[in-house]
């Protein structure tokens, strides 16, 4: 007896995944670029490059494949604890994005996170790359000096400086950084490590969550194919039956 051998899935079928699983927006927490740089010798910074290079590539594979909303975690507010070196590079790494960000037609960009600590230059062309991609068809939020509990607080505040006293929970929604897209359908990280570390605390609720063992680098569209897929077999019951 032969085993008949399962056809890889194409993209056209990975879209089909996306649109009958009802998928919209996936968050990816990209870990492991430090690791994947020591491992092969190289400094830390290296390992940002090519995970900058690597987002690129998998935003692009996202929006291909019909997903409508990416956030990720680019750096955290407890990344400051970081060399000086290593938070230079990472700083340099989105300075230079932004310049390929401005040269893009369809996307939305929206930097989630407290960025009043980011270098005034850098923290003005955040701002001006918003204000020229509002209203596009694709939305990628970069989780930028972003913490969860720092949005909570913040929104919180927010809230309460629009003369609310008594908060709601849809008050919260409605003022943290991400309260015009849905909350994320998939969470995905990278890097072998099992845990949120302040991500997206408020919108995760429900999120479904997905873990690889590759470092972010290595991440590559197949990688995202086999997080869709397994999304589509999950239950989501939302605290039904
Ligand atoms: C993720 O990779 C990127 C940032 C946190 C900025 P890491 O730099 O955390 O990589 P590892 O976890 O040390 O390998
Ligand atoms: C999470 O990775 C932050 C980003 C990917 C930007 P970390 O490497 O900072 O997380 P921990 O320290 O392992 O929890
Ligand atoms: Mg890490």
């Amino acid at each position: 007896m032969f085993k008949k051998k399962k056809k890889p899935l194409n993209t056209e079928d990975i879209i089909d995944v996306v649109k009958n699983s009802g998928l919209r927006h996936i968050a990816y927490i990209m870990d492991g670029n430090g690791r994947w740089a020591t491992a092969r010798s190289l400094p830390r910074e290296l390992g940002h490059s090519a995970g900058a290079k690597n987002f690129k590539e998998i935003v692009r594979y996202s929006r291909n494949v019909g997903i409508r909303y990416v956030t990720v975690y680019a750096f955290s507010t407890e990344n400051w604890k970081r060399p000086e070196r290593e938070v230079a590079a990472i700083m340099k790494l989105l300075d230079q994005y932004i310049d390929e960000a401005e040269l893009e037609d369809e996307i939305e960009f929206l930097f989630i996170g407290d960025r009043e600590s980011v270098d005034p230059r850098i923290r003005e062309r955040m701002t001006s790359l918003e204000k020229l991609t509002v209203g596009r068809p694709f939305r990628v939020n970069i989780a930028f000096n972003y913490g969860g509990r720092d949005e909570i607080v913040h929104a919180v505040n927010l809230a309460i400086s629009k003369g609310i006293t008594t908060i709601t929970e849809k008050d919260v929604s409605e003022n943290v950084y991400t309260s015009d897209c849905p909350d994320p359908d998939l969470i995905v990280r990278t890097g072998a490590e099992f845990r949120i570390s302040n991500f997206l605390m408020w919108q995760s609720a429900y999120s479904e969550l997905y873990f690889s063992d590759k470092m972010w680098p290595e991440f590559k569209p197949e990688d995202v194919d086999a997080a869709i897929i397994e999304f589509s077999k999950r239950k989501r019951r939302f605290g039904g039956v």
